[in-house]
C-alpha cells in the first residue's frame, strides 16, 4: 500500500491534487473538510457539532475528528492505499493515524507539504470562495484565523512526521500540473 498525507495551509491547493494523485495512482481520498460539510449537508448530529468550529475556522475536538476518520477508513478496507487530505492537524491525530495503518498492517508513505505564501493563500481562498458555497471562504477574518490555526496547530505535524523521515516540502506555487509534477516525482519515490 502506498498511504499519502496530503499537507500544507488552507487554500494550498490539496483537494486539487489529491483528485489528480486518485487518477494516477488508484488511492482513496479521504477529505475530513469534505466529510465535515457533508454531514453538515445533511444536518445530522455530528454535523451540528462541528459546525460551530467550522463557521469560525477552528479546529473540530480531535475525538469527533477522529472518529468520523476511522469510520471511513473502516468502511473502505480494499483500497491499494489512502490519500489523507486535511488531516491530521493536530499531533494527536497523527498518532491515532498512525496506530490505525499499524492496525491494517501498513503505515503512513510520505507526508508532502504543499507551500504557499500567505498573500496567494488569502486570494485563492477569497477566489474559491465565489464558487464553493463555503462560508468559511468568503470573510477575509475566518480565512486568517484558519491560517493561525494552521501556523499554531497543525505545523507540528510536519515535525512528527520529518522525526520519522517522511516528511517532504513541495513548492505550491505554480501550474496545477507543475505542481503535480513535482507531487507525482516525490509519490514514486516513496513506493
Ligand atoms: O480541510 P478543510 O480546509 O476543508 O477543512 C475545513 C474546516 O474543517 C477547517 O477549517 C476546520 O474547521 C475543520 N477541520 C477540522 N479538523 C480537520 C479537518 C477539518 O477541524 N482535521
Ligand atoms: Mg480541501
Amino acid at each position: 500500500m502506498v498511504n499519502l498525507i496530503l499537507f500544507g495551509p488552507p487554500g494550498s491547493g490539496k483537494g486539487t491534487q489529491a483528485k489528480k494523485l486518485v487518477e494516477k495512482y488508484g488511492l482513496l481520498h479521504i477529505s475530513t473538510g469534505d466529510l465535515f460539510r457533508y454531514e453538515m449537508g445533511n444536518d445530522t448530529p455530528l454535523g451540528k457539532k462541528a459546525k460551530s468550529f467550522i463557521e469560525k475556522g477552528e479546529l473540530v475536538p480531535d475525538e469527533v475528528t477522529i472518529g468520523m476518520l476511522r469510520n471511513k477508513v473502516e468502511a473502505n478496507p480494499e483500497v491499494p492505499g489512502y490519500i489523507f487530505d486535511g488531516f491530521p492537524r493536530t499531533i494527536a491525530q497523527s498518532q491515532v493515524l498512525d496506530e490505525l495503518m499499524n492496525e491494517k498492517n501498513t503505515s503512513i508513505s510520505t507526508l508532502l507539504m504543499l507551500e504557499v505564501p500567505d498573500v496567494e493563500i488569502i486570494n485563492r481562498i477569497l477566489e474559491r470562495g465565489k464558487t464553493s458555497g463555503r462560508a468559511d471562504d468568503l470573510d477575509e477574518n475566518i480565512i486568517q484565523n484558519r491560517i493561525d490555526v494552521y501556523k499554531n496547530e497543525t505545523t507540528p505535524v510536519f515535525d512528527y512526521y520529518e522525526a520519522q523521515q517522511k516528511a517532504d516540502k513541495i513548492d505550491g506555487v505554480g501550474s496545477i500540473e507543475e505542481i503535480f509534477d513535482r507531487l507525482s516525482t516525490k509519490v514514486e519515490e516513496r513506493m
